[in-house]
């Protein structure tokens, strides 16, 4: 179910004026957004907002915990990020994808190849713990 949705997006994409107008800017944001749609959307949703069944809503701290290089590192290390198909290149344009049109946040900086590199391939062990861990800290004064 959740595969074909995916792939009726991805189909849908190539015939959409817009989409077509960005690939020829030579930009990868719609290269990005397949991407997002392909390989993430199915858990996280559109929006991003994910399910009830422990895909945390990434809209609700995202843009806070992604001025922080703890934060920054945990939305590389997450499983579904640091294990997708994709290279290093085209997981920072995911993630960009998701800071720019997902959670919207204008001060928070891109993310690079290489930061990719630096933290990609290091398991968090207990993520939701780590999650929860890193969440309780941003109430504390910085
Ligand atoms: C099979 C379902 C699934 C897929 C596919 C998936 N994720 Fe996730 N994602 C999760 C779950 C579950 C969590 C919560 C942490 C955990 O248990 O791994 C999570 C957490 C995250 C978080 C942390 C959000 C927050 O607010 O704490 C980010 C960022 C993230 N995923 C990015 C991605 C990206 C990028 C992709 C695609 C390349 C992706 N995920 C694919 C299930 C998925």
């Amino acid at each position: 179910m959740v595969a074909s949705v995916c792939l009726a997006a991805f189909a849908a994409s190539f015939f959409l004026p817009q989409a077509r107008c960005e690939e020829t800017t030579g930009d990868n944001k719609t290269q990005a957004k397949i991407h997002y749609m392909l390989q993430c959307q199915g858990c996280h949703l559109a929006n991003g907002t994910g399910t009830t069944t422990g895909v945390p809503d990434m809209t609700e701290y995202g843009a806070l915990l992604l001025k922080q290089k703890q934060g920054r590192k945990f939305f590389i290390q997450v499983p579904g990020a640091s294990n997708a198909a994709l290279n290093n290149k085209q997981l920072a344009a995911v993630l960009n994808y998701i800071v720019d049109e997902i959670l919207q946040a204008d001060d928070v900086d891109d993310f690079t190849e290489q930061e990719i590199a630096n933290s990609r391939g290091k398991p968090l062990g207990d993520v939701v713990a780590h999650r929860k861990s890193l969440i309780s800290s941003l109430a504390e004064p910085q």
